[in-house]
C-alpha cells in the first residue's frame, strides 16, 4: 500500500507488457432501464462476453416474463453498439419475494430464460424492498431450486437494526447463510460481493457448491479512502467498504486462483446528483475500468497470471457454462491510461469510479 493506502506498484515491475485473455464475464452486474442502461451499457458489453445482469428493477423482475422482458430491452440497447459488444450476452436473474412461484421459476431455468436467482434480505440496499423477510418462507423455493441445480446469488448482509453496518456480513454468515447450508447442502450458492475476512474464510470452508463474487472497488478502496479527510460519496456502496485488513484479505482471495473466487463487477450506476446528496445512494460505476483496475492489482500482486481464472474462468466453470472463445488482450502502457471523469445520461452524468492511483494496463 502507498502513503495514502492506495495501491502502489512493486519497486520491479513485470517486463510483460500484454497479456492476452479467454474473454471476460462479469457475474454481477446492474444496467438499470431506459436512459440509465442505454449509457451504460457499452462500458460492459466492450469489455465482457456475458454478464448476470441483477434484478432489482423497480418494479422487480419477478417472474420469467418479466426476465424475458428485460432481457428483450437489454439486446435491443446492445443492438445499437457495434463489433463484439453488440453479442454481448445477459444472463439474467429473478428476483427472490415471499411470493416467487417455484413452478414459474424452474420453468423460466429449463427454458433458459434464467441463469440464477437473487436474495435480497427486505432493505438491505438499494431496491430491496420486495425482498426477503423471513429467510424460512422461501424455503420450498430453495428446495426446488436445489433438486433442478439453480444458482442463488445473496446480498450477504442483515437488516436487524441492532447490528452494526460494518458487521452485517459477518453477521448474515452466521444467522442466516450457516442455517440455509445445512438445510440445503448442495444448493449452489454465490455470496456476493464479499467485502470481509469473514466472507473469505466462510468460502474457503465450503464445498464446491459454494463460490463468491469479488468486486473491483473493494480491492482497491477501503473505509479510510471513503472517510478520511472528507466524505466521498462516490465511494459509498454496499456492503460497505470494511477495515484495510479485509481489504488485503480480499486481494489475497482473488489473486490466489482458487476457483471458488470469481468477478462480479456490482457496477452499479446511480446519476451523480443522488449521489452528492444528504442522503446519497449506494453504488459505484466501475465497469469503464474494471479490467484496467483488475490487472493492476493482480501486477502488483505479482499474480498476473491468476486473472485469466478470475475473470474468465472460474465463473463459468461454477455456473455450468462454457469458457467464451473469444479473447481479448490488455497492454501495459508506460504512460498513465485515463478514463473519462463522468459518462452523459440524458442531462444527467454518471460519475465514473476513480481508483485513486494511476491505471498502466488498457484492453486494446
Ligand atoms: O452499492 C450497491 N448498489 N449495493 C447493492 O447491493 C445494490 C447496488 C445498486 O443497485 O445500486
Ligand atoms: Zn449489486
Amino acid at each position: 500500500m502507498g502513503d495514502n493506502g492506495f495501491l502502489r506498484y512493486p519497486a520491479t515491475l513485470s517486463a510483460l507488457k500484454e497479456l492476452t485473455l479467454i474473454r471476460p464475464d462479469d457475474w454481477h452486474l446492474h444496467l438499470r432501464d431506459d436512459a440509465v442502461l442505454d449509457a451504460v451499457i457499452a462500458s460492459s458489453a466492450e469489455d465482457f462476453s456475458r454478464a448476470i445482469i441483477m434484478p432489482n428493477l423497480v418494479p422487480p423482475v419477478v417472474t420469467r416474463k418479466d426476465a424475458e422482458n428485460y432481457r428483450q430491452r437489454i439486446r435491443s440497447a446492445c443492438s445499437k453498439l457495434t463489433g463484439a459488444a453488440q453479442h454481448f450476452e445477459p444472463l439474467m436473474t429473478l428476483y427472490l419475494t415471499e411470493q416467487t412461484d417455484p413452478v414459474d421459476l424452474i420453468a423460466a431455468h429449463a427454458a433458459g430464460v434464467i441463469q440464477a436467482v437473487k436474495l435480497y434480505p427486505a432493505g438491505a440496499t438499494t431496491n430491496s424492498s420486495s425482498g426477503v423477510h423471513n429467510i424460512e418462507a422461501v424455503y420450498p423455493v430453495l428446495e426446488a431450486m436445489q433438486r433442478a441445480g439453480v444458482v442463488l446469488c445473496m446480498h450477504g448482509e442483515v437488516t436487524d437494526p441492532d447490528v452494526d453496518i460494518f458487521d452485517r456480513e459477518a453477521v448474515f454468515i452466521d444467522r442466516v447463510l450457516t442455517p440455509l447450508r445445512t438445510a440445503f447442502p448442495e444448493l449452489r450458492m454465490v455470496l456476493e460481493h464479499v467485502t470481509t475476512a469473514d466472507g473469505v474464510a466462510y468460502v474457503q470452508s465450503q464445498t464446491q457448491y459454494q463460490a463468491c463474487t469479488l468486486t473491483p472497488h473493494h480491492l482497491v478502496i477501503n473505509r479510510n479512502h471513503m472517510l478520511v479527510g472528507g466524505i466521498r460519496p462516490h465511494y459509498y456502496c454496499l456492503p460497505i467498504l470494511k477495515r484495510r485488513e479485509h481489504q488485503q484479505a480480499l486481494v489475497k482471495a482473488a489473486t490466489s486462483g482458487d476457483a471458488r473466487f470469481f468477478l462480479g463487477t456490482d457496477s452499479a450506476p446511480h446519476v451523480t446528483h443522488t449521489k452528492e446528496s444528504a442522503c446519497g445512494c449506494a453504488g459505484v460505476f466501475n465497469a469503464p475500468n474494471t479490467l484496467s483496475v483488475l490487472a493492476t492489482v493482480f501486477e502488483a500482486a505479482n499474480a498476473l497470471d491468476n486473472l485469466e481464472a478470475f475473470v474468465s474462468k472460474n465463473g463459468p466453470k461454477f455456473y455450468g457454462l462454457r469458457e467464451n472463445r473469444e479473447q481479448i488482450t490488455l497492454r501495459r502502457e508506460t504512460e498513465a491510461v485515463t478514463f473519462p471523469d463522468t459518462l452523459t445520461c440524458g442531462d444527467e452524468t454518471i460519475t465514473v469510479f476513480d481508483p485513486g492511483m494511476p491505471l498502466h494496463w488498457q484492453v486494446v
